[in-house]
């Protein structure tokens, strides 16, 4: 396995839109497990390609306590959303940034697991949240964007320093 490189905002790249995977393969597998070991690592609850420069309808979540419980997500599609919920988010391509964003509260979502199946899921509260965040990220969406334009770009500004600091 490998630690993949986290593209970090405002990288234009962040902005693609993925690409359906159109059959699960020893390769799609390698990336899971990749992106896996790069999102643990991080530490975070969640990990899309598009983060780390791959433009795949792929995304990982663990938000179990113990970090034992790894869902790969391949093709995933919101079904049904109801309810709503603010919960502070944060983002591995937005480091040290933390803020409310407001999301449904209950999601039902269809995709493929890393063996190829679809199945369905019903999901509620952080998970939600964390599927919603993630899928987002799929369609070159990145959490900040909620936010008014002020706080996008003190947050860009913020960000774009600390990056110019440590290159
Ligand atoms: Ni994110």
């Amino acid at each position: 396995m490998a630690l993949l490189k986290i593209l970090q905002y405002p990288d234009r790249r962040l902005h693609t839109l993925a690409e359906p995977v159109t059959e699960v393969t020893d390769a799609i597998r390698r990336l899971a497990a990749d992106m896996a070991e790069t999102m643990y690592t991080a530490p975070g609850v969640g990990l899309a390609a598009t983060q780390v420069d791959r433009h795949i309808r792929m995304i990982v979540i663990d938000v179990s306590e113990k970090k034992d419980d790894l869902k790969v997500y391949i093709n995933p599609e919101i079904l049904e959303r109801d309810g709503e919920v603010c919960h502070e988010e944060g983002c591995l391509s937005v480091p040290g940034i933390y803020e409310k964003v407001s999301r449904a509260e209950h999601v039902r979502i269809r995709a493929q697991n890393a063996e190829g199946q679809l199945f369905e899921q019903e999901a509620h509260s952080l998970l939600a949240t964390c599927l919603q965040h993630e899928i987002d990220h799929l369609h070159g969406r990145v959490f900040v964007e909620y936010l008014s334009r002020l706080k996008q770009d003190r947050i860009r500004n913020k960000l774009l320093k600390q990056q110019r600091e440590t290159m």
